[in-house]
């Protein structure tokens, strides 16, 4: 420790909660729901105004704003050596449907504020401090998770199949992202991808998600691994026909199949011996969805993840067996089974972990380390640089559903711990 930090007090380092507050009830008011709940999906209007806010309240702390061609959103806090890697953070400001309004954006405006709490101490860092807000960590339209980190970490084949890629509503990304104003996207996706090494650090803060921190009374959780998520997408079609007329015997109906599949992704799951094996089918459609009418097609999305890859990758596969399995004893064809991603595990950088525990006894907060089991853009950034993240207790654990709350609180103390690890950070 030196002697400049262990003298940053909570009574010197001022952050200030109220006006967060503020400013995450004025985002939340960005939304396809109504209030308490908050909807907010890529390029649609009110993730363009979600966008345009926080480029607003980036400026509004001295941060100079830049964009790249998915729409993630940097503000710069240029160091004393400007030439050596930055330290970053940020978060998402996307929401699922129904969502709350915490998810993400705690990371996003609570960099804001670190950065101007520690403007307010005239601090001046080395290393340029860079708030990103990145595009889309919610899968809801084009099925991909992280799609801005993913993209910025240079994952395998994203920007092809992107260009392949269609929202429910049968629009393109392309079109999508024109709706939006990104007007040429799809010609210059490939500058997205940064290099190794172009942050020397990446921390990110997120209310936890699970109920751990505010159950045992613990302000902080310090994130050492990133459970490995992945998504599938399945399709069966049948013959469909009248509720009526066709007799039991000879049906085969594809909601029959996919409901069955849904019943096998727990069984699977559960089979694993694990409660770090946790599985979802979180989409189901039947077409044409009609009370007298016998499900001609239907479409899952499912959601697998653990913190053991080997384990996650098994129950997938049993997933894809029990699929075929179905679709044959049913009669029915299996049209799609799509992989969309099925990501490793990341593991936080030392460094990171290390100055966030600082920073948590010298405010003399009370911490923990856990594990994520949310992914984050964390989980790509740390394929580019040393990432850690920093999380809060939120109620009851509660997330993606519209009554998520973190107290103003918890949320104050948390970007207090941001503000001091990327101090330090920026000063390695
Ligand atoms: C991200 O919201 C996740 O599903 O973990
Ligand atoms: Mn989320
Ligand atoms: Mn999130
Ligand atoms: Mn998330």
């Amino acid at each position: 420790c030196n002697g400049i930090d262990v003298a940053m007090t909570e009574e010197t380092l001022f952050v200030d909660g109220h006006r967060l507050q503020q400013q995450i009830d004025q985002l939340s008011s960005f939304s396809d729901t109504p209030p308490p709940s908050v909807t907010r999906i890529l390029f649609t209007g009110n993730d363009v105004a979600a966008r345009r806010y926080v480029k607003g309240a980036m400026k509004e702390v001295g941060l100079l704003v830049r964009e790249d061609a998915i729409g993630n959103i940097f503000g710069r806090w240029e160091g004393s050596i400007p030439r050596i890697p930055g330290v970053a953070s940020g978060s998402h400001t996307d929401a699922i449907p129904y969502a709350g309004k915490y998810d993400g954006v705690v990371g996003v405006l609570g960099a804001i504020a670190a950065v101007r709490a520690l403007k307010r101490i005239g601090f001046q860092p080395k290393r340029s401090i860079e708030v990103i807000m990145f595009t889309s960590e919610e899968p809801t339209r084009f099925g991909f998770g992280c799609l801005g980190s993913r993209m910025m970490a240079n994952s395998t084949n994203i920007v092809e199949i992107l260009k392949e890629s269609f929202d429910a509503e049968n629009v393109s990304f392309a079109e999508a992202a024109k709706e939006a104003g990104y007007l040429d996207v799809a010609d210059e996706l490939e500058t997205v991808a940064l290099d190794v090494g172009r942050y020397s650090a990446f921390v990110e803060l997120h209310i936890e998600q699970g109920p751990i921190l505010e159950k045992k009374g613990i302000p902080i959780g310090i994130v050492t691994a990133i459970a490995a998520p992945a998504s599938l997408k399945v399709g069966f079609k049948g013959d469909g026909g009248h509720a009526g007329a066709v007799l039991m015997p000879v049906r085969n109906d594809a909601g029959l199949a996919g409901a069955e599949l849904a019943l096998s992704v727990e069984k699977n799951v559960l089979a694993s011996g694990s409660t770090d094996t946790v599985g979802t089918t979180g989409v189901f459609k039947i077409h044409p969805g009609a009370v007298n009418s016998v499900p001609r097609e239907s479409h899952l999305e499912i959601d697998i993840r653990d913190i053991d890859e080997k384990r996650r990758d098994k129950v997938v596969d049993e997933i894809k067996r029990s699929a075929h399995e179905i679709a044959g004893r049913r009669r029915v064809t299996l049209t799609n089974f799509e992989i969309v991603n099925q990501d490793p595990p990341a593991q936080s950088g030392d460094q990171v972990v290390g100055a966030a525990i600082e920073a948590a006894e010298l405010l003399g907060l009370e911490y923990q380390t856990m594990v994520s089991r949310a992914y984050h853009d964390s989980l790509f950034m740390a394929r580019i640089a040393p990432m850690g993240m920093i999380f809060i207790p939120c109620y009851k654990g509660y997330s993606h559903r519209p009554d998520e709350f973190a107290s103003l609180e918890d949320m104050t103390k948390g970007v207090q711990v941001l503000s001091l690890t990327l101090k330090r950070l920026s000063s390695l």
